[in-house]
């Protein structure tokens, strides 16, 4: 275990005899979440994070070897249930590592503001005072308490519009009747949670499922099965050989292409390749090992094969903006792998972030007539456009918070979100509404937009998270949360 998971923030706070969250719950007693500091503060405190801090911690707070990351789940779990005031304690009197107590409070509590900016709790109207004991009545949740809503800060510079801008687009019209229960399973059999489906040149539709469950991890079931046009079964196959299945794609020689999202020590973290009779063509990445080198992956969520052959992955699930304590408590990969036709690395591109070319959960991938890369960077909202090599072309926001997108022979995009919500933490995306975007890959313009039923934010995603379109125009949408692939049909 690495020496920074074993010292835990609530025991270092006890040792160190700082408030405690017993001490702080008085009635005063409010969240982090409700614009504690100011962006000018986290922008001073940026400053003095990287002349004192980034060296250890990484630039990005991603933290290095041994030493903890500051964002993300490892530190929000971390913190959780603890005060503001015992992190700038912490900050204060334990850093930097080589000369604790070198800072001033001053100086200590803009990082604090810093940290807290990074890890997605909003910046308000008023400062942090640097007086001792300041914050110690503001306690710092992973997720926003309902209700709780950030006082309006003064508005940033607002990003480019990238073509379409940052209002919800939510208004076009919606011109799909829906069907259910379209794909008829086996006799015996149930939808698991799915993500992944798919066409193939004779018309039949080949889906991924998690063997009636989330997960196939000791199932007896085949999770990836065929169908034809009309929705009847032909064949399953993948028993044994797939964990969570997550995202498909379907080449011009009519094979299979599955990313397996889990590992389980033995099998998964890899891209499979089958023919159209289950038999494993190609392995890619090493069965059960995590990793973010040029032979493993970790998380793969989608792959992509490109007109000549060469392989994109989007590889990395973990390492949301905001992440629970359920996630993985590294960060895991953020970045786009590309492979030649026989699987040979040949390079990648991406990190954690939110600039250009850097990503918070690459979730999906698809591919436009002119040969660009749509990567949908889910945590950042947003789909990012590339050519083959890694440039970045655009970043666009109007197709919403993306976790399935497909792109058909004519350039009409579509693009499900599943987890869009109002509620300030993981997925806070205010006035977004969840469901299917259809517009062009051209142009940029949505034209159609099919609700999903559930809108609810208490659900932490429903709807679709796969998404293809077959040749009549016909959306099929893999649901994880309602264990269903809904058919919705051009009116
Ligand atoms: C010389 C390297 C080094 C520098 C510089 C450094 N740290 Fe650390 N930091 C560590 C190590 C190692 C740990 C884990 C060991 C420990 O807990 O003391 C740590 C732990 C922490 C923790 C606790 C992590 C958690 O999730 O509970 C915080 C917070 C922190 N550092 C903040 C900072 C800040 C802010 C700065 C800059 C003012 C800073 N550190 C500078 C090495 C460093």
């Amino acid at each position: 275990m690495l020496r920074w998971l074993s010292i835990s923030a609530g025991c270092l706070a006890a040792i160190m005899g700082t408030t405690t969250l017993l001490h702080a719950q008085s009635s005063a007693l409010r969240s982090a979440w409700e614009g504690v500091y100011t962006a000018a503060q986290a922008d001073r405190g940026k400053a003095s994070y990287s002349s004192n801090c980034a060296r250890c911690h990484g630039e990005g707070l991603e933290g290095r070897d041994e030493i903890a990351p500051l964002k993300d789940s490892h530190f929000m779990s971390n913190w959780e249930g603890q005060t503001v005031a015992d992190l700038v304690q912490r900050v204060r009197g334990t850093m930097p590592l080589d000369r604790p107590g070198s800072l001033s409070s001053a100086t200590s509590t803009d990082i604090v503001a810093y940290l807290l900016q990074q890890n997605g709790l909003p910046a308000g109207n008023a400062e942090l005072p640097s007086d001792s004991g300041a914050g110690s009545n503001i306690r710092i949740d992973s997720l926003a308490p309902p209700g709780v809503t950030a006082p309006a800060a003064p508005p940033a510079a607002p990003p480019a519009p990238a073509q379409g801008g940052l209002a919800p687009v939510n208004s076009a019209p919606n011109p799909y009747g829906r069907v259910d229960n379209f794909l008829k399973l086996p006799a015996g059999r149930h939808m698991g949670s799915t993500s992944t489906v798919a066409g193939d040149s004779h018309g039949n539709i080949w889906l991924a499922e998690r063997c009636g469950e989330n997960d196939c991890n000791g199932s007896p079931l085949d999770p990836v099965l065929e169908f034809d046009a009309k929705g009847n079964f032909i064949k399953s196959f993948g028993a044994g050989q797939i964990l969570f299945p997550h995202g498909i794609w379907i080449d011009k020689n009519d094979h299979i292409w599955i990313a397996d999202n889990h590992n389980n020590g033995k099998i998964g973290d890899v891209v499979l390749e089958f023919d159209q009779n289950g038999k494993i063509l190609k392995t890619l990445g090493k069965p059960g090992i995590a990793g973010s080198d040029a032979q493993t992956f970790h998380e793969p969520n989608a792959v992509l094969i490109a007109p000549n052959g060469d392989i994109f992955v989007s590889d990395g699930h973990g390492g949301d903006t905001i992440t629970t304590a359920a996630h993985s408590p590294t960060m895991g990969n953020s970045r786009v792998v590309k492979l030649d036709p026989d699987g040979k690395f040949l390079m990648q591109w991406g990190s954690h972030g939110s600039g250009p070319g850097e990503f918070q959960t690459p979730h999906c991938l698809a591919m436009d007539s002119a040969g660009r890369l749509f990567v949908g960077d889910r945590s950042n909202n947003r789909i990012q456009i590339f050519d083959q090599n890694g440039k970045f072309i655009a970043a666009w926001s109007q197709f919403s918070r993306p976790s399935g997108c497909y792109i058909d022979k004519n350039d009409v995009l579509y693009v499900s979100d599943s987890e869009s919500r109002d509620r300030p933490g993981y997925a806070y995306h205010p006035g977004w509404k969840r469901g299917v975007r259809v517009g062009s890959a051209k142009t940029g313009v949505v034209t159609a937009f099919i609700p999903d039923e559930i809108d609810d934010p208490a659900v932490g995603a429903s709807g679709g998270e796969g998404v293809w379109a077959d040749p009549s125009g016909a959306i099929y949408n893999a649901e994880v949360y309602q264990k269903a692939v809904v058919r919705y049909v051009p009116k």
